[in-house]
């Protein structure tokens, strides 16, 4: 099972709602991706029914979850927790996605807990924070991003945890945020995790990351990768992507 690697650029495709057993070979060619591109953690999150299908076909692919519930098991009628992520090949979550955050109501006391289930099932995290465009406009942008930081991170240990910032005004709307804008919220973001002990903690971006922007947005300083998740549903835009990592 391969996790995701704090060293390397990681480029994690997030697959939504997304994803039937027919589109299997598009995960091979993800895999075959993988396998060409050692110098590029290559990650993929698609939908629950898939991840022992994928996870069975991924040697240099990391495979994980796009949530997972808080407790391990009981009476939680359709939630799925982090020990049959595990159990079924997953090595990571992404937690606090804002799709999540507004479409499930999630809040950061929730997502913190769900960060302390998913590292006590031996997975990693990658935990999603981003202020919405209203939050932009009012000049907030910074305060909510830390706000979520300060409630959803994992109380101990970071040393499981990546963290991508992914501003809600650019997600599946094909505009991204500016290159200062993203230097500026990823500088602020390392205070914070330095300040916790991660300076290593790998911050990726995310928001209509495509292959004509990802060489400009990864060459930013303190962007460890992207979070990518309209471009990653096809292997070859994925590729575009991944290869402006290397
Ligand atoms: P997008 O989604 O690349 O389609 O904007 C990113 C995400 O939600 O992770």
């Amino acid at each position: 099972m391969t996790k995701l690697d704090r060293c390397l650029p990681i480029i994690a495709g997030n697959w939504k709602m997304n994803g039937l057993s027919a589109d299997l070979h598009q995960v091979d060619a993800i895999e075959a991706l993988a396998a060409r591109t050692p110098g590029v953690c290559v990650a993929l999150a698609p939908p629950f029914t898939l991840i022992r299908d994928a996870s069975g076909r991924a040697a240099h692919l990391a495979i994980g979850a796009q949530d997972a519930h808080l407790a391990q098991s009981g009476a939680h009628t359709g939630c799925v927790s982090p020990e049959m992520v595990a159990d079924a090949g997953g090595s990571f979550v992404v937690l606090g996605h804002s799709e999540r955050r507004s479409d499930q109501r999630e809040d950061d006391a929730l997502v913190r807990a769900k960060t302390k289930a998913v590292l006590a099932a031996g997975l990693q995290i990658i935990l999603c924070v981003g202020e919405t465009e209203v939050e932009r406009d009012d000049g907030r942008a910074d305060a909510v991003v830390a706000e979520q930081l300060a409630g959803s991170l994992p109380e101990r240990s970071l040393d499981d945890v990546v963290v991508a910032y992914e501003p809600v005004w650019a997600i599946g709307t094909g505009r991204t945020a500016n290159e200062e804008q993203i230097a500026a919220m990823h500088a602020q973001i390392r205070s914070v995790l330095r300040n916790r002990g991660g300076a290593d903690v790998p911050i990726l971006y995310g928001g209509s990351v495509k292959p004509d922007n990802a060489r400009a947005i990864l060459s930013l300083p303190e962007v460890g990768g992207a979070l990518v998740g309209g471009a990653s549903l096809k292997a070859e835009s994925f590729a575009g992507i991944v290869e402006a990592a290397v």
